[in-house]
């Protein structure tokens, strides 16, 4: 449709009908089997199903197909019902959740995923999908990290934007592709101790150098959505922030698209005690210019009677409108309301062979190796224990896989048996004792365990353990313990699990048998003593459709690990909020010496058990001296190439990500110990070598000055180039 016609079709709309626009029901409301995804005691009357904009929670080709037609007959302007759906990180075929992606420091994999990702579910219906998460997280109690790419904005950025890249393709009208939804604007991982849904305290600065970023690559990327975070910032809660909206979302970041609240985050501006009523926090949300009001009565039972009094002006409302016709007309959908869908289409692509090997694929790439004594991976011995919760489990992906089918997903035991069973290995399995200690570890879980079970699965694995010369233990956290509401103060593996653990070293000869821990999890975890009693550790997220073949591909050395750690991994959760890039402080702790009086823990050390970028491979790389092209650097056109030899020392092809750092040693505002400025991987075979460069320019090193806005600051700075955030291969340049 023509932006005239669109306009014609607006000036020819109701109030009613215009207001209905922006209301959004849960999927349910239509169908008994769509997706729960929030709470609501609301149930809409006949006129707002009819009337209601759009929707989430459906999908499936014959259901959206149904579901449109009806609708459009009874709509009096036959405008067509946006679907929207949380395809998070997989529809059919589901990838690894979005800290594993993250892992990969590759954003070709995020981007071939959401591809996938949007290929399947426009042939089920989908319009819009509620991803990626843009949200910066530093604190390992908060559930919701599982759905983020870590801890740091560079690397959350180039990820978000490949994923909205991926998603959206070069044009929506385009019906493999879906639109993109950023979310959550502003800062919700920020929630203070990590408590879901809790407020979040920030100076400007930080906020603006830290949390920001992410979410404007992904603006940047062409995202036709932007989600209201639950928290509020600075005492105001996103969904009525009208400096947070206004100035920087639409003026700063020029983001033009439809603004949706979070599930019911209008109404709770009345919980938090900012709008007296849903009427006032339905005003509020128009004034920051939300557009749709997802799944509350606030916009369909007050806008009208608020443009009515003159309390929203009409021209407000049209314009909010407007974007949403606008996103329905950028999807074709006035052209071809049934868009993508197709029985044919999904049967055809939804998780398909080719899908399949890229999830594969993205599962090998997103595995982190913290350890491997003695090189005992890949596994050689020829008698084989699988052991643990996690050695038969279909739940491998995470709880935002919600239209995925976990009797798909292809375990530990059936991978092993598939890729390992045909060889002179012997292999057995044991679940070895339940997943979670009780009910009480997952909230309102439905699981109950009995001392008796565990002990009976207990034996069961010794006994197997016992026999074995290499026993893989496959632990973790349950599904339910990450994810939207599951914050932890605990964040150690469930106790049965741990008491699995514990049995099996004792009965472990060390020096016949290795044991290899697998952890599944959501997010980074304390890991207690597994690390050290362990001979290998890896780390493998919540891995998807494919978790099983891609984690037996590294296992068997058929592939090489690659993945490094997206966030740091604490010593105790005594340390969170934890991440890298922190500030010096007056005081910092010593490396030796006197420690009395410095910024430090009496009981703790104050760096990550695992550091940011950490991950082993099967091979060993060199990395030599950092060199400059030159150790001034002006403020115009003017770049320094920094650069490595990486060379590889070991015996097997394997791939390395270079990391270049920046610290800027003294600034109008304090600066970070070092900050990530950009990646490299290379893939070297034994004993070959390669350059490995990085163009720093003056565009680098700005941050959020003392004067409030963006710039560099002349002054000296330093450049680290090396496999982790730990390194100290650096060299010193000087902004002139
Ligand atoms: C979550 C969002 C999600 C939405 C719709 C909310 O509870 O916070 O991330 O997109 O539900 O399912």
């Amino acid at each position: 449709m023509k932006k005239s016609d669109l306009k014609k079709l607006l000036a020819d709309m109701s109030l009613e009908e215009k207001v209905m626009q922006l209301v959004q029901i849960p999927g349910y409301e239509f169908e008994q089997d769509a997706a729960v995804t929030g709470l609501s005691d609301k149930k809409s009357s006949d006129k707002v199903k009819r009337l209601a904009g759009s929707t989430l929670g459906v999908w499936g080709a014959d259901k959206a197909i149904a579901l449109q037609k009806r609708y459009m007959e009874n709509h009096p302007h036959h405008i067509p019902l946006l679907l929207m759906l949380d395809v998070i990180h997989g529809h059919k075929t589901v990838f690894p959740c979005p800290l594993g992606q993250g892992a990969t420091f590759d954003p070709e994999v995020a981007k071939k995923g959401a591809e996938i990702q949007a290929k399947e579910a426009s042939a089920e219906g989908v319009h819009v999908t509620f991803s990626p998460m843009a949200d910066l997280v530093r604190d390992a109690r908060w559930g919701r990290v599982v759905e983020s790419t870590g801890e740091d904005k560079y690397l959350n950025g180039k990820m978000v934007s490949a994923m909205v890249e991926g998603y959206q393709g070069t044009s929506l009208k385009d019906k493999g592709h879906v639109a993109s939804c950023i979310k959550h604007f502003a800062a919700y991982g920020g929630a203070e101790a990590g408590r879901d849904y809790n407020d979040v305290e920030l100076s400007e600065h930080t906020l603006r150098e830290q949390y920001l970023p992410a979410y404007k690559e992904g603006i940047k990327a062409g995202a036709r959505l932007v989600m209201t975070s639950f928290n509020t910032l600075n005492g105001i809660p996103s969904s009525g922030n009208k400096w947070l909206m206004k100035d920087i979302l639409r003026k700063e970041m020029k983001f033009k698209g439809v603004l949706i609240s979070d599930w019911a985050a209008i109404a709770e501006m009345v919980n938090w005690g900012f709008a007296k009523d849903m009427k006032e926090a339905s005003r509020l949300a128009m004034e920051a210019g939300v557009d749709i009001d997802m799944c509350t009565g606030c916009y369909g039972g007050n806008l009208q009677n608020l443009v009515k009094e003159g309390k929203v002006s009409e021209k407000l409302l049209d314009e909010a409108v407007m974007r949403v016709l606008e996103l329905k007309n950028d999807l074709g959908l006035f052209e071809d309301p049934y868009r993508g869908a197709s029985v044919e289409k999904s049967l055809e692509v939804c998780l398909c062979d080719e899908h399949r090997k890229v999830a594969r694929d993205a599962v090998r790439k997103s595995l982190v190796l913290l350890e491997n004594m003695g090189s005992v991976l890949p596994l050689s011995s020829k008698k084989i224990a699988f052991i643990g919760p996690y050695a038969d489990e279909k739940k491998i992906h995470s709880s935002w896989a919600i239209s995925g089918e976990p009797d798909k997903n292809v375990t530990i035991k059936e991978a092993a048996k598939e890729l390992l069973g045909a060889g002179d290995a012997e292999l057995k399995f044991a679940k070895g004792s339940n997943m979670l200690l009780d009910k009480t570890d997952i909230g309102s879980g439905v699981f109950e365990a009995d001392d008796d079970s565990n002990k009976e699965l207990l034996e069961e694995a010794l006994d197997i353990a016992k026999w074995a010369g290499e026993i893989v233990l496959c632990l973790g956290e349950d599904i339910g313990q990450s994810g939207e509401s599951t914050s932890r103060v605990d964040i150690r593996i469930p106790a049965p699990q741990k008491a699995l653990f514990d049995a099996v070293c004792n009965v472990t000869d060390r020096s016949k048998k290795k044991l290899i821990t697998l952890i599944f999890n959501g997010r980074p975890l304390d890991l207690e003593d597994i690390p050290q009693k362990s001979d290998a550790l890896l780390i493998c997220w919540r891995p998807g459709t494919e978790g099983g073949h891609g984690i037996l591909d590294v296992l068997t050395g058929a592939y090489s690990t690659s993945g490094k750690l997206p966030v740091s991994f604490p010593w105790s959760v005594g340390q969170e909020p934890l991440h890298y890039d922190h500030y010096n402080t007056g005081r910092p702790k010593p490396k030796e010496g006197q420690t009395i009086f410095s910024s430090r823990y009496l009981d703790c050390p104050n760096e990550a058990r695992f550091p940011f970028g950490f991950g082993l491979g099967y091979s060993e790389f060199e990395v030599s001296a950092v060199k400059l092209s030159k150790k001034k650097l002006s403020k115009d056109e003017d770049f320094i190439e920094a650069s490595v030899t990486v060379k590889n020392i070991g015996k097997v092809e394997a791939t390395e990500t270079l990391q270049l750092y920046i610290r800027d040693v003294a600034g109008s505002r304090v600066r970070p110990v070092k900050e990530l400025k950009g990646f490299e991987k290379v893939t070297l075979s034994p004993g070959k070598s390669a350059k490995v460069s990085f163009r720093i320019d003056e565009t680098m090193l700005r941050f959020f000055t003392i004067n409030n806005k963006f710039e560099s600051e002349e002054g000296k700075f330093v450049a680290f180039i090396g496999t982790d955030s730990k390194t100290n291969n650096s060299a010193e340049f000087e902004l002139v």
